[in-house]
């Protein structure tokens, strides 16, 4: 089942099982798989659109020219006040600029503001009134002209302007929330990443142009007032004492992205850092309790990451606040870091354990976005992916040392790693380094590539260069760029000076080239050495490339054999189109295995020999968990091309029946699924849920329905996964246990505990009627908290008679949903058959007028385009759905939009 929000929220939505008979896989459906294969992925629209776009229908780039450093600011002075009840602010403007070059014209981005009044002031000076204001609306800028040349110095840049507190979630702009009493309120926040601090005032926006900041907030005095800094005055408005005016500190030398402010009604609870910081989460009024275990990940990660990159954190607080509306997972604001409700808030009776873990994911990436991102800035979006990447590899390394039974580095292949190479293997992948230039395009890349493509290849690097190494490149990074820009080149640099080693050369050929080898391996035994012959291709998700120019990349190869599965023998550096390796003293008998740790990114042809020896390691468990995942995860991908037969796959299925891992079902559970959608439509669709029936049942006996002592996160992880999995496949006991569940549920009598919630509703509804649905949405309506709603709204997609469908749809766009969870439900309704795939396309389409409103082109109408993928693709990007992956897909916004038309 797809989904569409958090991305490894989905791994485990699903929960428990009914008994059955033990599992043996039926012959006769292994027989008629035999003529299956995947290679589905040309009848794709989507796929022909892609490839469209990659030749001949390019859409045209927009022309665009960074802004002129003739004048530059040093400090904004910023004040706003805005109005919670009319929408709109007044802005006041005092920046203290640099005049490089005599002129009469300052140009800066402005986009949506009104300005009512410009002046310059020259440092010991008069006064000059701008005449003209020349809006350039397309390139978000504004040129001010001035009678006179501004000479070279400093000078003070007054600007007086208003705009509106938008609903577009984007900019400053409003986010509607019931006070406890039920009454709707509004407050006030801000989303500047990337190019949208232009929306709050008119400002140099672009991440190399740094500033300081004083900013100022003039606020209704009941309602609490935040920024990037603590505050240090608080006085009423002389003209309104309804009215207080809140002044923060001066922030240290930023980016404008990166600046915040936010006006609501909140709680908050609070602690100290071991290293002196004051930490705040900020949650609605009267769920302060919700922000406790947040808390405590950030007081953990704040020390952490000061430990690990030896740089403290520079600012005497950071806020971390729930936003009700918010376009993002969560957003690196230095010292205001502003998060959905769902990716910061935890209730401990009713939040599940996938929630918990999403909340630690995401703390750990933005706050070390504090360092990586806010302290060292990436010179121009080009190296965005740096930036993400980075935060999306260490917030693993964070939430394990936080939470080291949550086994999250294997968890880390099944999201990223597998999910980036099946991304990546299409050919309207791109490469990682993309040029950027104007906005529209920056919110593109905030894509899977960046993101896990990113953090898999951070990995393989810090694999490649040891962490200790790493941590001393790292530290003379920060330290040498702090306060500053850099480029991924910059990086490089340090590393390669830290571990001696061609960092640049290596990682180069995976930045600046799209996809990915397979490796190919064949293996003979001579004496007591193992020769291996090894060869790279371009892997592709329609086969292997072939033709004359394939693409080498600089491989890092690490061996392991039977005799120690958890340690490396061998390290070589692949940096030709084939080599031959000589293991020394490995016996016959031994299996050799490449990529132990499965660290390397890419994917692995075994022969059949080599493949067949490494089969007992999986039944036995002698394989580590991550490389049973990364084998299995190998061959679906090798099938799903072509290279192998389905069947072949579906036989490994069975070595699985003594899995206890939860990452590694779910990995499985996963690839089952895209087969099972691929089969929906046709004459083994039952067949495959059969398979699937039989395939999870021991375990699903084994598990029962009931939480026992001693179980931990991943237990109850493994529960929700495999009874939602049963329930999904029809499995009849898990159907009715769960029908009976969710009757007491809906009573009152027994209450599900929050792991249980996701399978038995995706259960119950998948086999459900219209009683069920009304069922389900009332339960949506009495929720309190958002998780539960999001619970709900990501499973109503899978009810199946297609009058409910169009009901589900309709629910997508009420007032019932938020506007950023829109797209989530339309997803459900998308991933859940063919049906369901044509009913949302259509959707989309003729609702087309009203989505665009209301996303007004941010990276959310990506999101939402992808829904309309077939099932498969869908079911790939949802078992880990990072909230921003829709670039596989579209490649240009601009292009669907032709394409729509
Ligand atoms: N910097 C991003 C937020 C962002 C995303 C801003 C897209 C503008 C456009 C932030 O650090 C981030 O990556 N957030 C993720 C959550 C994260 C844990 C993967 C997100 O919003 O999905
Ligand atoms: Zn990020």
């Amino acid at each position: 089942m797809l989904l569409v929000l958090g991305r490894r929220v989905s791994l485990s939505f699903v929960k428990r099982v009914i008994p059955q008979d033990p599992v043996l896989l039926s012959k006769p459906i292994l027989q008629n798989f035999r003529t299956i294969q995947f290679r589905v992925i040309h009848s794709s629209t989507v796929f022909a659109i892609a490839t469209r776009q990659n030749t001949d229908t390019m859409p045209e780039r927009r022309p665009f020219v960074r802004l002129p450093t003739d004048v530059y600011p040093v400090n904004y002075g910023l004040c706003l006040k805005p109005d919670l009840i009319d929408f709109t602010f007044e802005g006041k403007l005092e920046a203290i600029v640099e005049v490089n070059l005599a002129t009469n014209q300052i140009v800066m981005n402005c986009a949506d503001i009104d300005i009512i009044t410009a002046s310059f002031v020259p440092e010991g000076g008069e006064e000059i009134n701008a005449t003209g204001f020349n809006y350039q609306n397309e390139d978000e800028k504004v040129t001010l002209s001035f009678p006179s040349a501004l000479q070279k110095g400093s000078g003070t840049l007054k600007i007086d302007f208003v705009g509106e507190l938008n609903d577009k979630m984007k900019g400053f702009y409003r986010s509607k929330y019931a006070t406890p009493a039920g009454e709707i309120r509004y407050a006030a926040v801000t989303q500047f990443e990337a190019t949208d601090a232009r929306r709050a005032f008119p400002c140099w926006d672009e991440p190399a142009i740094k500033a300081t900041f004083d900013i100022s907030l003039i606020v209704p005095k009941d309602r609490v007032a935040l920024s990037n800094m603590n505050v240090i005055d608080r006085k009423p408005h002389p003209e309104d004492d309804s009215l207080l005016e809140v002044k923060f500190a001066t922030t240290p030398i930023m980016s404008t992205y990166l600046v915040a402010f936010v006006i609501g009604e909140y709680d908050f609870v609070e602690g100290q850092s071991s290293d002196g910081v004051t930490v705040r989460v900020y949650t609605p009024t009267g769920k302060a309790e919700q922000g406790k275990f947040a808390l405590e990940v950030a007081v953990k990660t704040l020390p952490f990451y000061n430990d690990y990159f030896n740089v403290p954190y520079p600012l005497p607080k950071i806020d971390l606040i729930a936003i009700a509306d918010f376009a993002a997972g969560a957003m690196e604001n230095w010292g205001l870091v502003t998060y959905r409700e769902t990716a910061l808030l935890i209730d401990p009776k009713n939040s599940c354990s996938s929630s918990r873990q999403w909340v630690a994911l995401v703390v750990g990436h933005e706050l070390a976005h504090q360092w990586f991102g806010n302290l060292v800035t990436m010179e121009w979006w080009t190296h965005l992916w740096l930036n993400e990447g980075f935060a999306s590899w260490i917030e693993y390394l964070c939430v394990d040392h936080c939470f080291p039974d949550y086994d999250i580095w294997t968890q880390f292949v099944s999201a990223d790693y597998t999910r980036a190479l099946d991304l990546d293997a299409l050919d309207n992948s791109h490469p990682i380094e993309v040029n950027v230039g104007h906005p529209s395009e920056v919110d593109e890349i905030f894509d899977a590539i960046s993101y896990s493509k990113g953090a898999s290849v951070i990995r393989m690097l810090h694999n490649y260069i040891g962490d200790e190494d790493f941590r001393k490149g790292m530290h003379s990074y920060l330290l040498k760029f702090q306060h500053k820009n850099a480029a991924t080149e910059d990086l490089w640099d340090c590393l390669e000076q830290a571990s001696g080693k061609p960092i640049a050369l290596v990682m180069s050929s995976w930045t600046k080239q799209m996809g990915f080898p397979i490796i190919v391996v064949d293996q003979e035994q001579q004496g007591d050495d193992r020769i291996l012959k090894i060869s790279q291709k371009k892997f592709c998700a329609s086969g292997p490339h072939n033709g004359e120019d394939c693409p080498n990349w600089m491989v890092p190869i690490s061996i392991c054999t039977g005799e120690d599965p958890g340690c490396t023998k061998l390290k070589v550096l692949l940096d030709s189109p084939e080599t031959t390796i000589t293991i020394n003293n490995v016996s016959p008998d031994q299996w050799v295995k490449i990529n132990p740790g499965t660290v390397g990114f890419y994917r692995i042809q075994y022969s059949s020999a080599m493949l067949e020896s490494l089969l007992p390691g999986i039944r036995d468990l002698t394989l580590l968990p991550v490389d049973r995942l990364g084998l299995q995860n190998d061959l679906f991908s090798l099938s799903r091309a072509g290279m192998i037969s389905t069947v072949e796959v579906l036989k490994l299925m069975e070595a699985f029946v003594n899995e206890p891992n939860y990452t590694v079902w779910s990995d499985l559970s996963c690839n089952l699924g895209v087969l099972s959608s691929l089969l929906s439509h046709t004459d083994f669709h039952e067949e495959i849920q059969e398979f699937i029936r039989d395939l999870f049942t021991p375990i699903g006996l084994k598990l029962g329905w009931e939480c026992k002592q001693g179980e931990g996160h991943l237990d109850a992880l493994l529960r929700g996964l495999v009874l939602g999995k049963l329930g999904k496949a029809g499995h009849k006991p898990t159907l009715e246990e769960a029908r009976r569940r969710f009757k007491d549920h809906v009573e009152g009598k027994q209450i599900l505990s929050a792991d249980l919630r996701s399978p038995v509703y995706l259960t119950v509804l998948k086999h459900g009627d219209s009683a069920t649905l009304d069922t389900m949405l009332k339960l949506h309506k009495q929720a309190d908290m958002q998780e539960e709603k999001n619970r709900i709204e990501r499973v109503l997609g899978a009810i199946s008679a297609p009058d409910l469908i169009q009901k589900v749809l309709t629910f997508a766009l009420s007032e019932d949903v938020r506007p950023q969870d829109t797209v989530s439900v339309i997803g459900g309704v998308a991933g859940s058959s063919k049906h369901g795939r044509k009913a949302a396309w259509k959707f989309v389409k003729d609702n087309w007028e009203e989505l665009h409103n209301r996303y007004q082109g941010g990276f959310l109408i990506s999101r939402l385009i992808k829904v309309k993928a077939p099932g498969h693709c869908i079911q790939c990007i949802s078992k880990v759905s990072r909230p921003l992956d829709f670039f596989h897909i579209l490649l240009h916004y601009s292009l669907i939009l032709k394409w729509i038309k």
